[in-house]
């Protein structure tokens, strides 16, 4: 390992008291956390240490200005039993694209990578068993100059908390395409992990539940013309036996993973994937003609979320039932499996955690 990351480990381990056959989502944290500071214009003082709240100063900027940006990602057990990350290189240049935009500092992707592997190494006991099963790894970083006055913070702190979460069995969801408000526009932070675009996008979700929708579908900002994304999720659709899903050189969307990987993948299963823009008249049309066939969101978390219905205007779009699910259930398993290393992984996508990280 090349750098010097100081680990204190817990004298008191939480692991036994969890039951993997009945994990909450979010609410549960692993033993550890890796914590660095920016200080003088470098990370300093890399470590691992129990994991605990810590103080932080009212002043603190990130909780004004909203430098404050994250990841999601996740490890899970191959069928030895060994400890394997999705995809964690992508994860660090992606954290440092949203760096780049909110005007922070970059972090070293080396030691982004060495961290995850000590930090899941360390707490790999917390890694459920079952497939579909995983260790959410969480990321984030935030301003931290005590300072109230608009300037970018000349202090960081970043750090690395992970937390068991079960298979993810989501329904299908019901998504409203959203014609007041926005997530994103031409020119903003749309494809960066800012923690305020969630902020921003919790009223429409909230206004979208209350007429018995689960998630809002994000049309683009300045047409709403163009289909986005969804919550925490890229979008598909199967129009007429083609896989289509909205390309994001515009910078509105956030460049997903499981969106690439899914990209990557299903031309091997057979289907071409069109990355272009998709506007939401061509899938009314589509509708209207019979051949919308799948919608699905593409997300670390779930994987595959299918969509049974869309909104839109006074339309409502029922979409045709699970046996003909066929696209997106076969890009959710193929990701389980592989995840689980159950098939062969020609991209290299997974990554076995390192052995010096799984001493002790
Ligand atoms: C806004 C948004 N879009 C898409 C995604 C899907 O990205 P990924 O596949 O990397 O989890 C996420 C989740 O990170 C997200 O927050």
């Amino acid at each position: 390992m090349k750098y010097d990351i100081k680990v204190t480990r817990t004298n008191n381990s939480r692991v036994s008291d969890v039951d993997f056959d009945n994990i909450p989502f979010g609410r549960l944290f692993s033993d550890h956390m890796f914590v660095s500071e920016y200080v003088g214009g470098q990370w300093i003082n890399p470590r691992i240490e129990p994991f605990a709240p810590f103080l932080i100063h009212p002043g603190s900027m990130g909780l004004h200005y909203g430098q404050s940006i994250f990841e999601g990602m996740k490890a899970s057990l191959s069928q030895d039993g060994d400890p394997m990350l999705f995809r964690p290189e992508m994860h660090g240049r992606r954290l440092n694209v949203s760096a780049a935009r909110m005007c922070m500092p970059a972090f070293p992707e080396d030691l982004f990578l060495e961290a995850l592997h000590m930090l899941v190494g360390m707490d790999r006991t917390w890694i459920p068993p079952k497939e579909g099963s995983a260790l959410y790894i969480r990321p984030f970083m935030f301003a931290n100059d005590e300072f109230i006055g608009v300037k970018t913070s000349q202090t960081y702190k970043f750090i690395i908390i992970t937390g068991p979460v079960g298979p993810y069995y989501p329904r299908p969801v019901s998504l409203l395409a959203e014609t007041k408000y926005i997530r994103a526009a031409r020119g903003g932070v749309g494809d960066a992990k800012a923690a305020g675009n969630y902020g921003g996008a919790m009223l429409p979700a909230k206004l979208a539940q209350d007429k018995g929708y689960d998630q809002v579908l994000w049309l683009d900002g300045r047409e709403f013309k163009y289909v986005q994304e969804v919550g925490t999720m890229n979008i598909f659709f199967v129009i007429d036996g083609k896989v289509i899903t909205p390309s994001t050189d515009e910078g509105t969307i956030l460049k997903g993973i499981t969106r690439d990987s899914f990209i990557k993948l299903l031309p091997e299963l057979g289907y071409k994937v069109e990355e272009r823009p998709l506007s939401i008249e061509e899938v009314v049309d589509a509708y209207h003609s019979g051949v919308l066939q799948e919608c699905f969101g593409a997300g670390t978390a779930a994987v595959v979320a299918h969509v049974d219905k869309i909104a839109y205007k006074d339309l409502i779009m029922e979409l045709p039932p699970m046996e003909a699910r066929k696209v997106g259930e076969m890009a959710k398993s193929y990701i389980n499996a592989l995840r689980a290393g159950k098939i062969e992984d020609k991209w290299g996508w997974i990554v076995p955690v390192k052995t010096e990280a799984l001493v002790g």
